[in-house]
């Protein structure tokens, strides 16, 4: 139980891997809070299935598009456990098309979710952080896409070389304040987002990988659970859950 006593906030945390970090933090000890944008039902299980195991938890609702909406979730935070230690930006979407068939609000779209999401979760949980001067963590969902870019989402992998960047950059400020930022860049997890792609594409990746399968939201889960508890000499790093993709 490592994470005892501290209070952790997922985006997108109903479900995916999302839902699979909420319970793996849980697990680990802390009291974790389970944001949504629209599933509430979804998210409600999500915390039903953390406190059957004993955890503690809480669901809220803020579309990560809005900092007041971010900021209020962060108070909310505050006012139901009295601090905040981790934050992980995991929500996310994808509309895919090739450029010359995407739409201006699909770039639009991906990017003030994807991108300006993590903006908006770090800036409201800032403030926080540095008065309480306990440090944190802050931990960032990106993608394998933003490092070698993707035929089919130049929305999707210009916010993940952004979450990439932003991820560095966040860390170098806030070192000195002993706050650890870091990226976990997943290759292909089977979950909702996933599960629409064509079995064409699909049997065109499986071969690059060279632990011959997709990967399980548990695994991702795993890689922040570590940067989560153990990982206080690591930051501005990005860990690779790929299964070998990038190799
Ligand atoms: P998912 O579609 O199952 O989950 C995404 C979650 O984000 C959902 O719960 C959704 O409601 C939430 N969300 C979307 N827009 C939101 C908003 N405006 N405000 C708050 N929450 C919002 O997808 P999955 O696969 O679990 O993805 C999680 C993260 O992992 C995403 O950032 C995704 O880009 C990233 N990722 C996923 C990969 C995969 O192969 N599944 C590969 C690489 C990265």
């Amino acid at each position: 139980m490592t994470l005892k006593e501290k209070v952790a906030i997922v985006t997108g945390g109903s479900r995916g891997i999302g839902k699979a970090i909420v319970l793996a933090l849980a697990r680990a000890g802390a009291a974790v809070v389970i944001n949504y944008q629209e599933n509430e039902d979804a998210a409600r299980d999500t915390l039903g299935e953390v406190e059957e195991s004993g955890g503690k938890g809480m669901v809220y609702r803020a579309d990560v598009r809005h900092l007041p909406e971010c900021e209020k979730m962060v108070k909310a935070t505050l006012d139901h456990f009295g601090r905040i230690d981790i934050l992980i930006n995991n929500a996310g979407i994808r509309r895919d098309n090739i450029l010359a068939l995407m739409k201006e609000e699909d770039w639009d779209v991906v990017l003030d979710i994807n991108l300006k999401g993590v903006f908006n979760c770090c800036k409201a949980v800032l403030r926080p952080l540095l008065k309480q001067k306990r440090g944190g963590k802050i931990i960032n969902i990106a993608s394998v896409a933003g490092m070698v870019g993707n035929s089919g989402q130049t929305n999707y992998a210009a916010a993940k070389a952004g979450v990439i960047a932003f991820t560095k950059s966040l860390a170098k400020e806030l070192g000195k304040r002993g706050i650890t930022v870091n990226a976990v860049a997943p290759g292909f997890i089977e979950t909702d987002m996933t599960e629409d792609l064509p079995d064409q594409l699909k049997e065109m990746i499986l071969p690059r990988i060279s632990l011959e399968r997709f990967g399980k939201p548990e695994e991702v889960a795993e890689a922040v659970l570590f940067l989560a508890q153990n990982a206080n000499y690591t930051t501005g790093s990005v860990i690779l859950v790929d299964g070998g993709l990038m190799l």
